[in-house]
């Protein structure tokens, strides 16, 4: 595992909005409703907190801050690290820049299809992991490269990668037996 010095935004989060949750949003919204810009860091502080951006959450932003619902859309569509699904507890983020499509990252794609069943944009029936392919992730030494919940893999090879998933559901199949 290593670190790569970018920033996603990426947490990974079963839906619920619970009250607990609509107390957040509105210290959120307390906190930066009235400074000018900062749209985006509202924005990523939301998805945080969800996982994604829901709409009703993205209605509620619209109101508190005065801006006009398209535009929040807008902000949240242009920007590739904004999500306006749920995804997947794993969140894999599959590089296919140029560095990691040289060194195989179509292999690493299959694999990971092969393994969970699952193609691009789409999440495992029983909700543990997303695949989205991504353009390149800032760690090109380490190509082939994938990123899960905030954590780089790097110098995959489908072997390797397998490895990795089947650890991430064996720890999670731990958990929800402790
Ligand atoms: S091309 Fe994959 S990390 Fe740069």
């Amino acid at each position: 595992m290593y670190l790569c010095n970018l920033f996603w935004g990426e947490r990974s989060v079963h839906a619920h909005v619970g009250p607990s949750r609509l107390v957040t949003d509105r210290a959120l919204l307390d906190t930066y409703a009235d400074t000018p810009g900062s749209l985006i860091t509202i924005l990523q502080e939301t998805q945080e907190t969800y996982g994604y951006l829901p709409m009703n959450v993205m209605e509620r932003i619209a109101e508190r801050t005065g801006t006009p619902i398209a535009t929040i859309v807008g902000v949240a569509t242009f920007y590739a690290q904004f999500r306006l699904e749920p995804v997947g507890k794993h969140l894999i983020m599959l590089c296919q820049g140029t560095a990691c499509h040289v060194n195989g990252s179509e292999l690493i794609s299959a694999a990971v299809t092969d393994e969970l069943g699952i193609e691009d944009g789409e999440t495992t029936e029983d909700g543990l992991f997303s695949l989205k392919h991504v353009a390149c992730l800032g760690c090109c030494s380490l190509s082939p490269v994938m990123m899960i919940n905030g954590n780089t893999y790097g110098s995959l090879t489908p072997d390797k990668a397998r490895k990795i998933l089947r650890e991430l559901a064996a720890e999670d199949a731990e958990g929800s037996e402790a």
